[in-house]
């Protein structure tokens, strides 16, 4: 591999590499998407093969993602380059980061439209509109903004910038920094906002419904949103994780810091489900609602609160910082495979694709209102983007990327190369990356499709 594509620097511990990991692993996925999710599909059985998908599919793939960057240390388009000169793979597999990266766009796309309603509510925290409001009220709060196309686009735009600022001065790395504070607050706002929604919600409905399971609430389509809530949330198969694998040291467990990782993603979740579920049986909200459960039990839960006004505002803000430092990580790999290969300034190649990925999200909130149609199978543009790269892309990005890795790599290299410590790990992950993450993934991720 020549030298100039080589990335500089390495973290110097691998708490920052963690935090960074986190930082991308951990936003909107966690506090919007998973409550939602999880309300669709049932709630207890959902939680239970979610927690499997994490550990026979999830973690293996990202440590299989961050490894195979530590191994090469360089962008993921010039690493397959590199691995088809060694004739390790044919060069046509140069075709995963672009998927890959595309992902990455598209999901960036919906992502920065949904940062812009936590933008919003950040707004309507700190001007006092959740003060004693009502579930009827935050209901049509709620739908008031999403039929308001201006204000979106407002904070839309306001988000990309933001990205495109954060990517472009190259502050990426130093963002574990700010992410080093972030999960901590996060997780702290989250168990005393759960502590508070317990006292005023419905526990036990919420404590059955998020943990009572039973064999016939597994069905097919519950395994299937699994997978997709544990391929988004853990952000793998589309080259972020590989970005940050790149900088971590040869003496680090990957498989121990990637555990760590994994285990926050989780605990944010659950917090999150914790927070919202209480008040949403309480309310009578419909556990089905889909994207707009948690801005409508959210306010609910401040508007009632002693200093509600300025906990909201804590919280919106935490929000959008989660947001930002995990929308970073899906624009970093093409504009860091674009300075590093073909000298593009770094603020040139950041404007010009967050130009592209804004006109995604003007389509996107556009979605919302005016342009509210079927585009196929029922599904309008935001639902087709979010289905498309949950159910489609992301799958197959990381299958792809696993099967390099386990099938491809010689497994002395990785062997090698990746474990330093503790060859137990290597075997464990090595086999289940091979014999049932990769064949779990293609088989659901197949008949998925076949069932559409
Ligand atoms: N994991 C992020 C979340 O849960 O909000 C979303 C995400 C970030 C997906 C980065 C994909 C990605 F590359």
């Amino acid at each position: 591999m020549s030298e100039t594509r080589c990335l500089q620097g390495i973290w110097s511990s691998p708490w920052i590499f963690i935090f960074a990991a986190s930082g991308a692993a951990v936003g909107l996925g966690n506090i919007w998407k998973f409550p939602y999710v999880l309300g669709e599909n049932g709630g207890g059985a959902f939680l239970v093969v979610y927690c499997l998908c994490l550990l026979l599919v999830g973690l293996p793939v990202l440590v299989a993602e961050v490894a195979l960057g530590r191994t090469v240390r360089s962008n993921p388009i010039d690493t397959v380059n590199d691995l088809s000169e060694r004739h390790i793979c044919h060069s046509a597999w140069v075709v995963v980061p672009w998927v890959a990266g595309i992902t990455g766009f598209l999901i960036l796309g919906f992502y920065s439209v949904i940062a812009g309603w936590a933008m919003a509510y950040l707004e309507r925290a700190l001007s006092g509109e959740f003060m004693g409001i009502t579930s009827s009220v935050a209901i049509s709060m709620f739908d008031d903004l999403k039929a308001d196309p201006t204000e979106m686009l407002l904070w839309h735009s306001i988000f990309m910038v933001l990205v495109v600022l954060v990517v472009g001065q190259s502050v990426t790395r130093g963002l574990s920094t700010v992410v080093k504070i972030l999960i901590p607050t996060l997780l702290l706002a989250l168990v005393l906002m759960a502590a508070y929604s317990f006292s005023i919600g419905d526990v036990p409905s919420t404590l059955d419904f998020m943990f009572a399971w039973s064999w016939q609430d597994v069905t097919f389509d519950v395994v299937l949103s699994a997978i997709g809530m544990a391929l988004f949330s853990l952000s793998i198969g589309m080259g972020a994780m590989f970005s940050y694998g790149a900088y971590i040291s040869k003496h680090m467990s990957i498989a121990r810091a990637c555990s760590i990782v994994v285990a926050f993603d989780l605990i944010v979740a659950v917090l999150a489900g914790l927070v919202i579920f209480p008040l949403v049986f309480e309310s009578q909200i419909d556990v089905q609602s889909g994207p707009s459960l948690t801005f409508v039990s959210l306010p609910i839960i401040f508007g009632n609160l002693i200093g509600g006004q300025f906990f909201a505002g804590i919280f919106f803000l935490l929000l959008v910082v989660a947001a930002l430092t995990s929308a970073i990580s899906m624009l970093e790999l093409f504009v860091a495979w674009l300075h590093e290969r073909f000298y593009v300034p770094r603020l040139n190649a950041a404007f010009v694709l967050g130009l592209a990925i804004w006109f995604i999200g003007v389509a996107v909130l556009l979605s919302f209102n005016h342009w509210d149609t079927e585009i196929v199978f029922g599904m309008n543009f935001f639902a087709l983007l979010d289905n498309v790269t949950t159910y489609i892309l992301l799958p197959i990005g990381a299958i792809l990327l696993s099967v390099l890795m386990a099938w491809f790599m010689p497994r002395d290299m990785l062997l090698n190369e990746m474990i330093t410590k503790n060859t137990d790990h290597f075997h464990w992950w090595y086999n289940v990356l091979k014999y049932i993450s990769i064949p779990a993934l293609v088989v659901i991720t197949l008949a998925g499709w076949l069932g559409a």
